[in-house]
């Protein structure tokens, strides 16, 4: 089938940035992005480009150029199924909150909700693409769905996988290392794996299309995703054990990194990696290996939250004991609440986990991002259902320059690697600070020697 129009059900994280470039790479395909809400879509479609709800490095630049041509961004979810030939689900897979599995596996509320809607509106036959990260064997309870409609049309499931990072999304999608399609293997299936490869190869080589059965790519997602984080959390394990050692993490990663079978990516210690897949995604292959009985897999697994977690965890608590043991009632600066820099994304951020642990020691936070917004920040609070919203109201207050959050701060915690905190005059921030002025440089920013010389008492992770 030869692909003129293309709907996406979900205008989040994922879905907005990949359909804007497939429209600006794909100018003869029509490309719909539909959501159930409706201030997303009117964000996207807002006039002033710089609104759009995303915040990613070049993506207004990419959005301005096909927005009202041949991308759009609706809320007629009904009419956008009914068109398309092929239907890209990129909606939300949190992890769920209730019943079996609370905590661990993935809640496909929303995957089910899309495949009743396209079997309900399909009147011709379409190719349904699971864009959204989602437990192996999800596309075979999709096809059930759509199977059983009972109207006659053919669907075909392909999974999909997105492998791009926030923060720099536009320049993963324009050049990925690879895209990954699963399809059934079928004739009908190889047609339908034909047409989304012929999408893709307007602007990707085709050596880097790979192609494979569904399950292998559903579970390869989740793998590569778990390969990640557990790079980070095996870094951030040696991290701890430099502290106590004359080692400096930063150069046992460079020198480990040299070795081309480890390659230098991903060893940057950190306060614990945040982000809205690596933990859903670890939850989700231990849920999945615990199900089958794979303990052993499960635990192995399990150990990469684990340590993340006890790396978010010991980072407030160094700040409480160096600061002799009590920050009540003390203004600590927080510089980031981003879980990286370039994106206003704050899911799973270490940040709320550290500003948690220190409102509990009654501390009174002073935020300074240059992306998220007072709303976001008290949203993310409050999820964790510590204490009641006006407690976190009182205990955060949020800033619009980073000086004036540190003037008369006891320390300055560093939770997001913002380009822009380097270039900050720390000089100054020393001079308006209490003293003795601590930094805990939760992302190895900045530059430790210098913050000596100036008179800062200077922590970073690892060293
Ligand atoms: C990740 C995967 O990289 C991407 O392929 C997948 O599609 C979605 O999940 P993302 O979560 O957007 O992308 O960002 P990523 O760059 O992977 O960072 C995740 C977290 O790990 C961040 O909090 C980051 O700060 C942290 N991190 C990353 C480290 O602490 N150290 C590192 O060396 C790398
Ligand atoms: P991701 O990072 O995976 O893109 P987001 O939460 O940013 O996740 O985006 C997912 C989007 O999917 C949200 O904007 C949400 O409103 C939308 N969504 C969820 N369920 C449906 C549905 N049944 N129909 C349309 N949109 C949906």
């Amino acid at each position: 089938m030869k692909i003129t129009n293309i709907c996406c059900i979900g205008a989040g994280y994922v879905g907005g940035p990949t359909m804007a470039v497939i429209a600006a790479k794909c100018p003869h395909i029509k490309v719909t992005v539909v959501d159930l809400n409706e201030k997303r879509i009117a964000d996207w479609n807002n006039p002033d480009i710089n609104k759009i709800p995303i915040y990613e490095p070049g993506l207004n630049e990419i959005v301005e150029k096909s927005r009202g041509k041949n991308l759009f961004f609706s809320t007629e979810v009904d009419k956008a199924i009914d068109e398309a030939q092929l239907i890209f689900i990129s909606v939300n897979t949190p992890t769920k909150t209730y019943g079996t599995g609370k905590g661990m596996a993935a809640d496909l509320k929303h995957i089910e909700l899309c495949a009743r809607q396209i079997a309900k509106v399909s009147k011709t036959d379409k190719i349904i693409v699971e864009k959204s990260t989602l437990p192996v064997r999800t596309a075979e309870a999709i096809k059930s769905i759509l199977d059983n409609t009972g109207n006659g049309v053919q669907f075909q499931i392909l999974s999909n996988p997105e492998f791009l990072a926030e923060g720099t999304a536009v320049q993963d999608l324009l050049n990925p290392d690879r895209v990954l399609i699963g399809g059934e293997t079928t004739p009908k299936g190889d047609e339908a794996i034909a047409s989304l490869v012929e999408v893709y190869a307007n602007w990707v080589p085709e050596e880097r299309i790979l192609k494979t059965n569904v399950w292998s790519s559903e579970l390869s997602k989740l793998t590569a995703n778990a390969f990640l984080a557990q790079r980070v959390s095996s870094i951030n394990a040696i991290s701890e054990l430099c502290e106590k050692t004359e080692a400096n993490v930063n150069e046992v990663a460079k020198a480990i990194g040299m070795d081309s079978r480890i390659g230098s990516k991903f060893l940057k210690a950190s306060v614990g990696f945040g982000g809205s897949c690596f933990q859903k995604d670890i939850l989700n292959l231990v849920y999945i290996s615990k199900a089958f009985g794979l303990n052993e897999v499960a635990d192995y697994w399990e150990q990469v939250i684990i340590m993340n977690d006890h790396q978010k965890r010991r980072f407030s608590k160094n700040i409480v004991q160096t600061l002799y043991n009590t920050v009540s009632g003390k203004k600590i600066a927080f510089l980031g609440w981003a879980f990286k820099k370039d994106t206003n994304d704050t899911r799973e951020s270490a940040a709320i986990y550290v500003a948690d642990d220190l409102i509990n020691e009654q501390a009174k936070i002073a935020l300074y991002d240059p992306k998220v917004e007072r709303p976001q920040v008290l949203s993310d609070l409050n999820y964790l259902e510590t204490r009641c919203s006006s407690q976190n109201e009182d205990s955060i207050q949020n800033f619009k320059n980073p000086y004036e959050a540190c003037e008369n701060s006891h320390a300055i915690a560093i939770l997001t690697e913002w380009d822009e905190f380097k270039e900050y005059d720390w000089q100054k921030i020393y001079n308006i600070m209490l003293k003795p002025a601590f930094i805990f440089d939760g992302r190895n920013l900045l530059d430790a020697k210098k913050m000596n010389e100036i008179g800062f008492v200077y922590q970073s992770i690892g060293s």
